[in-house]
């Protein structure tokens, strides 16, 4: 009998990793998934790569308002650059292997990126797929007519078969953290541009499915970001289906040639289950745990742009997933600007039932070696300057065994701790908001990656863990649960730089 999810909380329990019991799973390397679409059909229009040499220091940004900066020809592309660019390409047993601007979990990159355009000169009005492979744009079709004829709107998609090829049913999690990842890029990139903008996590799947003729068994709209002024999203003109035939090369999407993708049927189920966005009910604030704090630690703010920190481009082109931690003390200056990154607010359009969603993401660090600070488990309050002591000691040792046995998580200065008590989320938002802590979570990683960058630290994303353990170790309540964790803190050095 075939088997329909109830809940979001339904679709994590069933996708949990227990000790012994992750069935095996043979990895098809002749069946690897492509990283961009090939289109086939469509005119490509190369993108500049002569970018200005502008830059802005992350703590600004992470905290900036953009305003009324326009988008040109330059800008956009230097965005769309920033955001999902390709920094090195190498190969390794004959897959290639792609450094870019952002983590990606078992390095699949299941994204995709369109970009509705309206008002840039040299540039037809319509509706774009970046391929970041070739660093062009490949045009779809030209219905799109904006309210206001200045917007751009970036849509961000995921698909299945990208990231089911290693994570099978477990795959949506990571389509959806890596969306929050390459979100929080683009904003930052826009930021940087002083382009005002708004996000929309909430919108009519199909309506945007169908304009970028998706077919949606294999690839699916997550998130869109618009430039324009209108904070509505039917009023962004994207709503309207293209009488146009779909290129038939786009709907193999990332398929090598001589692959069908295996399918599982779970991913469109908890898919289509978020799709209705529901009008959020109020809700208490819920609690993720049973256990009272031990006291309340003040996390010292740092307001200061760090001596010799990177700024945003900068460290979007160095970054890399670092796992060489070493047990260094890190002074009080350098993990405080690293916490701060966390309670800097994420822009959203504060009506929106998304931006209160935030609320739900609850956060947490096991920690060790920070100067004048317990080591032990914190779990932070609203309140960004507070945190609880959950419990002194040392664990990472016990959470590194927890991550699938990941050695090198046990000599990392922080392990930052994204948690959800997921049944009080969906009472207040419907299995819809699953998607938004996923997203947030990958948002805020994303910062954490940028700023230990800046730092000089080592930060590397952990969505592999034994769940069931992890919400035992953590003391989480029977509803709550550990989404994601991002390790970070000093890493071995060679020759002035890190390997
Ligand atoms: C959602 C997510 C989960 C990840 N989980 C792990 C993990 O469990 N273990 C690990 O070693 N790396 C993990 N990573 C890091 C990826 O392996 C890494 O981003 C990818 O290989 C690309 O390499 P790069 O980040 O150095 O560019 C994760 C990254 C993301 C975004």
């Amino acid at each position: 009998m075939k088997m329909q999810l109830l809940s979001a909380g339904e679709y994590h329990e069933k996708t949990s990793y227990f000790r012994n019991r992750i069935s095996p799973h043979h990895l098809d390397f002749d069946a690897y998934p492509l990283a961009f679409k090939p289109y086939e059909t469509l005119e490509k229009i190369k993108l500049p790569t002569k970018f200005p040499q502008q830059d802005r220091p992350l703590s600004t940004l992470f905290s900036s308002c953009p305003g009324k900066g326009r988008l040109d020809i330059t800008a956009l592309s230097h965005i769309l650059f920033l955001a999902y660019g390709v920094t090195a390409f190498k190969h390794s047993q004959s897959i290639p292997v792609l450094n870019r601007t952002l983590p990606s979990a078992g390095g699949l990159y299941p994204c995709h990126l369109y970009v509705a355009i309206s008002g840039i000169e040299g540039l037809e009005t319509g509706v774009y797929y970046f391929d970041p492979i070739h660093f062009c744009l490949g045009r779809l079709h030209g219905t799109y007519a904006p309210r206001d004829v200045d917007t751009v709107c970036f849509m961000v998609t995921a698909s299945f078969y990208t990231s089911a090829w290693k994570y099978r049913e477990r795959a949506f999690r990571y389509m959806l953290l890596d969306t929050g990842h390459l979100v929080e890029n683009l904003e930052l990139a826009l930021g940087l541009y002083d382009v005002g903008h708004t996000l929309f996590y909430d919108f009519e799947d199909r309506a945007i499915s169908d304009f970028l003729q998706l077919d949606p068994s294999l690839e699916v709209p997550l998130v869109c970001v618009s430039s324009g002024r209108d904070r509505n999203v039917s009023a962004m003109g994207l709503a309207k289906k293209p009488g146009e035939p779909a290129d038939p090369s786009s709907a193999s999407s990332c398929l090598t040639d001589r692959t069908r993708p295996v399918q599982y049927e779970i991913l469109s189920q908890i898919h289509s289950l978020g799709s209705i966005v529901k009008q959020e009910r109020p809700f208490p604030l819920p609690e993720i745990t049973e256990k009272k704090g031990l006291g309340s630690v003040a996390v010292p703010m740092e307001t200061q742009p760090m001596e010799g920190g990177q700024g945003f481009v900068d460290s979007v082109l160095l970054r890399r997933s670092r796992r060489n931690f070493v047990q260094d003390t890190l002074a009080i200056r350098t993990w405080s600007a690293l916490l701060n990154t966390l309670f800097c607010s994420l822009s959203f359009d504060a009506s929106r039932p998304a931006a209160r969603a935030l609320d739900f993401l609850s956060m947490g660090m096991i920690c060790q070696n920070l100067e004048k600070l317990d080591d032990g488990c914190y779990f932070f309050s609203g309140n960004p300057s507070k945190m609880q002591l959950m419990e002194k000691g040392r664990f990472a040792g016990a959470f590194a065994g927890i991550c699938l046995n990941q050695e090198w998580i046990k000599a990392a200065g922080i392990n930052f701790l994204f948690m959800a008590n997921l049944e009080e989320l969906e009472k207040a938002f419907g299995p819809r908001g699953y998607r938004y802590v996923m997203f947030n979570a990958g948002r805020i990683a994303q910062r954490i990656y940028l700023a230990a960058q800046g730092l000089g630290l080592g930060c590397c994303g952990v969505g592999a863990l034994y769940d069931g353990e992890a919400k035992a170790l953590l003391g989480l309540n029977r509803t709550s649960v550990l989404l994601y964790a991002v390790a970070a803190g000093p890493i071995k050095k060679t020759r002035g730089h890190e390997i």
